[in-house]
């Protein structure tokens, strides 16, 4: 993810990098553009409309149904599910979205949440950009819906928004195609590209949505990168039938806001100069902050766990944006993130060496675990104790605390497997404990799917001490694969991980409070303890893990229920 800062050096490379963007206009898409209108967004489309109040374009939820309804005289047909009505539809707009591009948490909520949706019954469109790192097995199944041109920059210069769209298991995708600003980074590089490119973006979906003449309920919006989102529609969009449309932004991660200077990104964007004011994106006089500008715009504002939407009213959380937020407190809500159940399921799981439910997680586990020791390269014992750590490498997620520790875990009983990549101190230092305890601790500095459900299932606990965390997905993931979570009790896991009571026998996880490594190794031997001194009581607490509720379907009908305050 991209840092905060800039550079008077990095501003002037951001208006050279898209210089003279006509000749390279157009990414050679799948089928040549069938016209090329001219002119922004708001133009009308020259092809056949179908508004989405009416007859929205694929529908597949409702199709599903439908089709089920129409079989159910069949004796043996199973009765259709009911779904709540009204039908809503949304927009989802955002920078990342498994399995296409992710490089967080915000990539699973983009797949999950529309899925779960859907089964809502809610029309879901997600836009997203066509980076061109997307794997060739999906740009493949993209088919051309059109494209045109969109006035962008305050000097007029326009740019190419091309639509590829992708429908799959009852949700639409729409990726939006543009080489001058897609063709480079994994998705992100720095501001210095990423502040135009999400200025495009932000538009550009808005623009496709408009050609398309597909007119959501509601648009929902997904962190700083289609943050402007809700700012372009109440100003340049306000005259379209789209301004109709509520707005709903969600905040994956307050750290990360879009904060330019005012003059790029009023160029890039060409919002009115009114927008640029203290109360919308301006901040500290000489900043425009793009997070902050979608904030004052959106109609609601929600956040990624209950705990986190507090915390970020505060100043230790938030980000100099604390008191915006508590301005804003009214339209704030806290919704929890869920995951997608279907995907991280344990029964299931082909990655596996041995698949598990619940029942005979304690066998199955170990012999996942002697898999991983093997793959790994470490002692291969199922009586060791295995620690996993699935992360982005940053200050973000306690790292400092495991380092400071790591030494003290190494005991002869516990080994400690890390998989991520991000800071080079982290990676460094990670590197070094392994070269240190040579079959002991793994440090696996790399981003690997397959290793990640091979971590998850075969470790015994999963570490997350984090220093804030708005919702975290890998403890929820651990949870579903019978791996004890150890976790700080702050933001989404703090609302997610219930401590273990002795005395009750009840709780899922092991907390601690205080930004500390005494108290983060003190959570740590209470596990270990627990494992090795009363493992009916551990084994226990892994099948209540694997039996608690961490879907998306509660969290989605909160959704849902926001979606119908704003459009009755
Ligand atoms: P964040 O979004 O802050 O990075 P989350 O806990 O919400 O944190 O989500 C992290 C997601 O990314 C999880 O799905 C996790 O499994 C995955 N992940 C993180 N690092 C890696 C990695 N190195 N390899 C594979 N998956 C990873
Ligand atoms: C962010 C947060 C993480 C959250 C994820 C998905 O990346 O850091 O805590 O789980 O978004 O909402």
């Amino acid at each position: 993810m991209p840092a905060r800062k800039k550079t008077a050096a990095a501003e002037e490379t951001a208006e050279q990098k898209l210089e003279a963007p006509a000749e390279k206009k157009k990414r050679s898409a799948a089928k040549k553009p069938a016209e090329v209108g001219t002119d922004a967004a708001p133009k009308a489309p020259a092809r056949k409309r179908t508004p989405a109040k009416k007859k929205t374009t694929p529908a597949p939820a409702a199709s599903a149904a439908q089709t089920i309804a129409s079989v159910s005289a069949e004796p043996a047909a199973p009765a259709a599910p009911e779904l709540p009505q009204p039908r809503r539809s949304v927009a989802f707009i955002g920078s990342e979205c498994y399995p296409f591009v992710k490089t967080g948490g915000l990539g699973d909520v983009m797949y999950a949440l529309p899925r779960a949706l859907a089964k809502l019954n809610c029309d879901v469109k997600v836009l997203l950009p066509r980076y061109r790192c997307i794997a060739q097995q999906w740009q493949e199944k993209m088919i051309y819906r059109g494209s045109f041109m969109m006035d962008l920059c305050a000097d007029g210069r326009s740019f190419y928004v091309g639509i590829m769209e992708y429908v799959w298991d009852g949700v639409v995708y729409d990726f939006i195609d543009n080489e001058d600003f897609f063709s480079y980074g994994k998705p992100y590089t720095n501001l210095v590209d990423d502040i135009p490119r999400f200025c495009y973006f932000g538009k550009a979906a808005l623009a496709a949505l408009n050609y398309l003449d597909w007119i959501p309920d509601v648009i929902h919006c997904h962190d700083w990168q289609a943050a402007l989102v809700p700012v372009y529609l109440r100003t340049l969009f306000a005259a379209t039938p789209l301004s109709n449309a509520k707005t709903v932004l969600t905040i994956h991660n307050l750290r990360f806001q879009g904060i330019y200077n005012i003059p790029t990104i009023q160029y890039w964007s060409n919002l009115p100069d009114y927008v640029f004011n203290k109360d919308a994106l301006t901040q500290n006089w000489v900043d425009a902050n793009m997070l902050k500008g979608g904030l004052t715009y959106c109609d609601r504002i929600t956040t990624v766990s209950g705990t986190y939407a507090e915390e970020i009213q505060t100043p230790f959380f938030g980000e100099d944006l604390d008191a915006h937020l508590r301005y804003h407190a009214g339209k704030l809500r806290g919704i929890v993130n869920g995951i997608d159940i279907q995907l991280w399921d344990s029964r299931t799981d082909k990655l596996l060496a041995a698949p598990y439910g619940a029942e005979e997680a304690v066998a199955q586990k170990r012999a996942n675990k002697l898999a991983l020791q093997a793959q790994l390269g470490l002692e291969e014992n199922a009586d060791k104790m295995v620690l996993g750590l699935i992360s982005r490498l940053t200050d973000q997620k306690g790292l400092d605390l495991v380092n400071a520790i790591l030494p003290a875990l190494v005991d002869g009983n516990t080994q400690i497997v890390v998989l991520g990549t991000g800071d080079a101190r982290y990676e460094d230092s990670f590197r070094g404990f392994e070269n240190a305890y040579k079959g002991t601790v793994c440090s696996y500095i790399a981003y690997d799917e397959a290793l990640a459900h091979r971590i998850y299932a075969g470790a015994d606990a999963l570490l997350v001490p984090s220093l804030f965390e708005p919702c975290g997905l890998t403890q929820l993931i651990a949870t579903r694969y019978g791996t004890v979570p150890v976790v700080r009790e702050t933001g989404g896991l703090k609302d997610t991980v219930q401590p273990f009571n002795q005395y009750t026998n009840e709780g899922n996880g092991f907390t601690f409070d205080r930004y500390d490594a005494g108290l983060l190794l003190d959570a740590i031997n209470r596990a270990k303890t627990l494992y090795f001194t009363e493992r009916s009581r551990w084994d226990a607490m892994v099948r209540r893990d694997m039996e608690k509720d961490v879907s998306w379907e509660n969290s989605a009908r909160h959704y849902r229920s926001l979606y119908l305050e704003l459009k009755p």
